[in-house]
């Protein structure tokens, strides 16, 4: 039987992780992240699918093809957080699905431009300024969440 699939995705200038920013991001790069996902999903028993995509479309295209498909969303939607009614209005279709957000820095302590999140309202947990550990903390939840929800079946 095929595993429960957690799809972790990444938005603008993620790939650039390592080399942007470093005193707000940190030092790990993306693929560092997809590794401790891939590792925490190992342990228990998911399948993650990791993307990264500076395109706003792709991602609504992501999001679209998740339907039906996979277990869970992990979601670092990194500037596209704060403008996308398109990527909210993708992650509404997912209606039960778990999703959870992920934010590296925490956007409400930064510039204003960054204190509205079009993600969080459809969001049942929120990982923000927990640096690249965060992606893990969100896996691990949505991981929970969804044997819970499961269970209650
Ligand atoms: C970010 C925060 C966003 O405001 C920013 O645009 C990013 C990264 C984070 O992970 O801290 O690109 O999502």
């Amino acid at each position: 039987m095929s595993l429960p699939i957690i799809l972790v995705l990444n938005g603008p200038n993620l790939n650039m992780l390592g080399l942007r920013e470093p005193e707000i991001y940190g030092h790990a790069k993306l693929s560092d992240i997809e590794f401790m996902c891939r590792e925490v999903g190992e342990t228990l028993g998911l399948d993650i699918d990791f993307k990264q995509t500076n395109h706003e479309g792709i991602m609504v295209d992501w999001i679209q093809e998740a339907r039906g498909r996979v277990a869970g969303v992990v979601i670092n939607a990194a500037a596209y957080t704060h403008t996308s009614v398109a990527i909210h209005d993708a992650l509404k279709l997912l209606e039960n699905t778990p999703i959870a957000e992920v934010h590296i820095s925490n956007p409400k302590e930064r510039e204003s431009f960054r204190h509205v999140s079009y993600i969080e309202p459809l969001a049942f947990a929120h990982f923000v300024g927990h640096g690249a550990q965060g992606y893990v903390m969100a896996v691990e939840a949505v991981a929970e969440r969804f044997g819970k929800v499961n269970g209650d079946r």
